[in-house]
């Protein structure tokens, strides 16, 4: 089990989710509005799109270069190149436990 805080502003909401799920998993789990997450979770849409805490980049796996997620967060209005992640590409690892997850204004 890994713990992930998904903050906006001031609010944050925690999520427990196995390893081997995704963070959309935890997401979904939590009925995070904010993550419409419209093609479910399949590299499609970019609706998923979060920034990663800063504290947190260096630790989570990067991104699959061939895959459609970079393309997709370059896209997106919100795209930083250092913290943009999808939610639904990122397995949860034990090592994640703590995660915090920025959601963005929509
Ligand atoms: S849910 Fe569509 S790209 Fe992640």
């Amino acid at each position: 089990m890994a713990k992930i805080y998904f903050k906006k502003k001031d609010i944050i909401v925690e999520s427990e989710i196995n390893v081997g799920q995704t963070l959309l998993d935890a997401a979904k789990k939590m009925d995070i509005s904010d993550i419409t997450a419209d093609c479910k979770g399949n590299c499609a849409c970019g609706t998923c799109h979060v920034h990663i805490d800063e504290k947190w980049v260096d630790i989570i796996e990067p991104i699959y270069l061939a895959s459609l997620e970079p393309y997709l967060l370059e896209k997106s209005k919100q795209y930083n190149k250092k913290l943009s992640r999808l939610c639904c590409q990122i397995e949860i690892k034990n090592e994640y436990d703590g995660l915090i997850v920025h959601l963005l204004e929509s």
